[in-house]
């Protein structure tokens, strides 16, 4: 018999020496994964809602299906239940309600969670990312630990990701990264490609189209008081980027990205130049040293410039420390 352990630790060895001099900028994995071990399976299929009929706790989980999807319906500025969030759903980012491989896909939080993450600097359980989310990509606030809708929420992705072992990952996890630049990223030419290629969506203004009944979007905004705000995942450029690239505009194929990397980092320059709402998290990131590396707001562990941090170029923004974080979500 093998002994589990050992190869577990010979794995995490070879990582850390990989880590060493690898690339940041591997294609494909979100960093946050590669911790745990590089890539192995990677046709990972949502189950099917239809094959809950028998499960306990189904409708719980259907409800919890229907929360991503169609958040703003109970919980928008309009919302049936309470208004704690901006009008946008978690499906807006987490694609096909967070199947989509490379769509922001959920399929690994069952496995993952409760999670170390640098952001908060502790172990964080699936109720607390949830609300993390909440309070700012959809720019709201807490939903109640103890609520219907949380237990629905967190009984969905659980049931989402019942079948993905600890300690694998799965291809298309997360956001994917796209290769840094060796330029900072330029919001003239994103705005260039934002007129060409996502305006006739996202509205010229970039603030959506709202539902004809304004209880949420046919296309969500992209900046301005109903977008995420200053402190979501998204607003880091690297993010906004890798998501963008994979799945904008909307239906590009995964598979065949339709924006070349340039056009991507542009892009995402010049949407995170706009308007939208500044808000303040003072316990985020206790850790200096472990502010990923387009962060934009000091104080750093190192003396790149804000705008540096921002904008890029990424490539010359060494972590002193470690790698791994240098993209951390
Ligand atoms: C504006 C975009 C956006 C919206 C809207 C959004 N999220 Fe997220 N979410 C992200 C990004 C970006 C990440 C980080 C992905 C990564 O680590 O690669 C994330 C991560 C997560 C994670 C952790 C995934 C993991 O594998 O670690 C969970 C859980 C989550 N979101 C739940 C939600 C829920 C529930 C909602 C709605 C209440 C929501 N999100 C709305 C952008 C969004
Ligand atoms: C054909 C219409 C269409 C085009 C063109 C389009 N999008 Fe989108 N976009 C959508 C839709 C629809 C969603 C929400 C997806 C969902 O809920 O399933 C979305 C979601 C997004 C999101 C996440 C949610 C948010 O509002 O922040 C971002 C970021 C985004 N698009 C950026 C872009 C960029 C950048 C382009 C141009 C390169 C673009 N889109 C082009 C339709 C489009």
């Amino acid at each position: 018999m093998i002994d589990i352990t050992f190869s577990r630790q010979l794995i995490i060895i070879g990582l850390l020496f990989l880590m060493a001099f690898s690339c940041i900028d591997c294609n494909n994995v979100a960093n946050d994964y590669k911790a745990i071990k590089p890539a192995t399976a990677s046709n990972w299929q949502a189950p099917d809602t239809n094959s809950l009929v028998s499960t306990p706790g189904a409708d719980l989980i259907r409800y919890g299906k229907e929360l991503i999807i169609n958040t703003a319906k109970y919980l928008g500025p309009k919302g049936t239940v309470v208004f704690i969030s901006n009008g946008m759903n978690c499906g807006n980012c987490h694609l096909d309600g967070g199947t989509r491989i490379n769509g922001n896909c959920f399929a690994m939080v069952a496995a993952t969670y409760p999670k170390f993450r640098n952001r908060s600097g502790k172990s964080e359980s699936i109720q607390f990312r949830i609300n993390d989310c909440l309070e700012r990509s959809l720019n709201g606030k807490k939903l109640d630990t103890s609520s219907k809708e949380m237990a629905a929420m967190v009984a969905y992705l659980k049931w989402l990701g019942k079948d993905v072992p600890k300690n694998i990952v799965i291809k298309g996890m997360g956001v994917p990264i796209v290769p840094l630049l060796s330029r900072a990223a330029s919001v003239e030419k994103g705005g260039h490609v934002f007129k060409l290629r996502c305006s006739s969506c996202h509205g010229a203004n970039g603030l959506g189209l709202l539902k004809p009944d304004s209880s949420g979007y046919i296309y969500p905004p992209l900046w301005g008081s109903h977008s995420y705000n200053v402190k979501a995942g998204i607003f880091r450029l690297s993010s906004s980027a890798g998501f963008v690239k994979y799945n904008m505009p909307y239906n590009a194929k995964p598979q065949a990205p339709s924006l070349t990397d340039e056009e991507a980092w542009d892009v995402a320059a010049f949407i995170n130049t706009q308007e939208r709402t500044f808000k303040t998290f003072p316990d985020d990131w206790p850790m200096l040293s472990s502010k990923p590396i387009d962060y934009p707001f000091g104080p750093f562990s190192d003396s790149f410039s804000e705008q540096q941090h921002k904008y890029g170029p990424f490539t010359s923004i060494k972590n002193p420390k470690n790698n791994k974080v240098a993209l951390d979500k």
